[in-house]
C-alpha cells in the first residue's frame, strides 16, 4: 500500500481478497491516516522516512537516506515535508505530494 485511507471495512474486504498487504509506504506526514490500523489488522510493516517519523513513531522501518528494498527504491524528495520521500517501482514513480499541478 503506498499512504493510507481512513480504516474502512470495506475496504479491508477487498484487500483480504487481493491477498492483504505487507508493507505500507508513506510518502510523507500528511498522508499516514489510519496506516497503524491496516499495518497491525494485517501484519504489514510501515516505512516512513526519518524527517517525518513523528507522524508514525512506530513505524517498522525507518530510513535516512536511499535505500532498495527489494524491488522498490526508496527516494527521499525533500521540500513538501521534511521527510517527503517516492517510491520507485520499475517504471512506476508514486511521488506522494512531491508532484502536483496548478490551475490558472
Ligand atoms: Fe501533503
Amino acid at each position: 500500500m503506498v499512504d493510507s485511507p481512513r480504516y474502512s471495512k470495506t475496504l479491508i474486504q477487498s484487500i483480504e481478497e487481493m491477498g492483504g498487504i505487507d508493507y505500507i509506504f508513506l510518502t510523507h506526514r500528511d498522508d499516514v491516516a489510519d496506516a497503524h490500523k491496516y499495518a497491525s489488522r494485517f501484519g504489514a510493516k510501515r516505512i516512513i522516512h526519518h524527517g517525518d517519523k513523528s507522524a508514525q513513531p512506530d513505524a517498522e522501518i525507518v530510513f535516512n537516506e536511499e535505500m532498495k528494498l527489494g524491488d522498490f527504491t526508496l527516494i527521499p524528495t525533500p521540500g513538501h515535508t521534511k521527510g517527503h520521500s517516492c517510491l520507485l517501482y520499475k517504471n512506476f514513480l508514486f511521488t506522494g505530494d512531491h508532484l502536483y499541478g496548478r490551475n490558472g
